[in-house]
C-alpha cells in the first residue's frame, strides 16, 4: 500500500497517513468546511477521532478516504476515497469528499472524485457507489452529479436528512 497512489491531472491520491494530521486540522479546523456537518470546527483531537477509523479501514482493506495532493504545490488539500457501511441493512461503498476552503469551485472535488469512481469500478470490482450528502450542501450535490450520480430519495439517519445519491458500474 506504501507506494500506492492514484494521479490525475492536478492532484495525487494517496493513503491517509497519520502525519497528515496538522494538513487535516486545517481543513476541518475551518469553520466554513464544517458549516456543511452543522458543527464546531474540530480541535486536534476530534481530527484524529475523525481519521482513526479511516486508517483502520485502510489497513483493512487497502484503499479509504486518500489524502489528495495539489500536485503543484505538494500540499494536502483535501480527502476522498471510499467508504464500507451499511445502509437500509445492506453493505455499501460511500464515495466521500472533503476540500480547503481556499480551494473550492476550481473542480477539485470533481476531479479526484470522478478518478476514486473509476479505481472503484476499474480496479476494485465495486458494483456501486453511493453518497450521503445532507440536504442543503448544495457544493456536494453538484459533485455528485457531475460525477454521474443519481438522487435515489432523501432520507433520514440519526434525524439528520440526507439525499441519497447511487451510480452503478456499467457492465455492458
Ligand atoms: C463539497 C466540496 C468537497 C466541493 O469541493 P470543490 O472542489 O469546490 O468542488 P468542485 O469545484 O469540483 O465543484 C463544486 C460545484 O458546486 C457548485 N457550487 C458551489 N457552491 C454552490 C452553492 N452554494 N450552490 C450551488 N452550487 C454550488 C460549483 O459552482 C461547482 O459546480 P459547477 O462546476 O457546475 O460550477 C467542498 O465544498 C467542501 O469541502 N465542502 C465542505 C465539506 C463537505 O461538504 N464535504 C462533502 C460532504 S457530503
Amino acid at each position: 500500500m506504501r507506494d500506492f497512489h492514484i494521479e490525475t491531472p492536478r492532484l495525487i491520491l494517496r493513503p491517509m497517513e497519520t502525519s497528515d494530521l496538522e494538513a487535516l486540522l486545517e481543513i476541518f479546523g475551518d469553520p466554513k468546511v464544517v458549516a456543511s456537518f452543522d458543527t464546531e470546527p474540530f480541535d486536534r483531537k476530534q481530527v484524529q477521532r475523525w481519521m482513526q477509523p479511516n486508517l483502520e479501514h485502510q489497513e483493512t482493506y487497502g484503499y479509504g478516504l486518500f489524502s489528495v495532493i495539489e500536485k503543484a504545490e505538494g500540499m494536502l488539500i483535501g480527502d476522498c476515497g471510499l467508504e464500507h457501511m451499511h445502509l437500509h441493512g445492506e453493505p455499501v461503498t460511500e464515495l466521500g469528499y472533503d476540500f480547503r476552503s481556499d480551494r473550492w469551485n476550481q473542480g477539485y472535488a470533481t476531479e479526484a472524485a470522478s478518478a476514486v469512481r473509476d479505481y472503484a469500478f476499474g480496479e476494485l470490482g465495486i458494483p456501486s457507489l453511493i453518497s450521503l450528502i445532507r440536504v442543503g450542501n448544495q457544493a456536494s450535490r453538484r459533485v455528485a452529479e457531475k460525477v454521474g450520480m443519481r438522487l435515489m430519495e432523501e432520507i433520514t439517519i440519526n434525524r439528520i436528512r440526507y439525499w441519497h445519491f447511487v451510480i452503478h458500474r456499467r457492465t455492458a
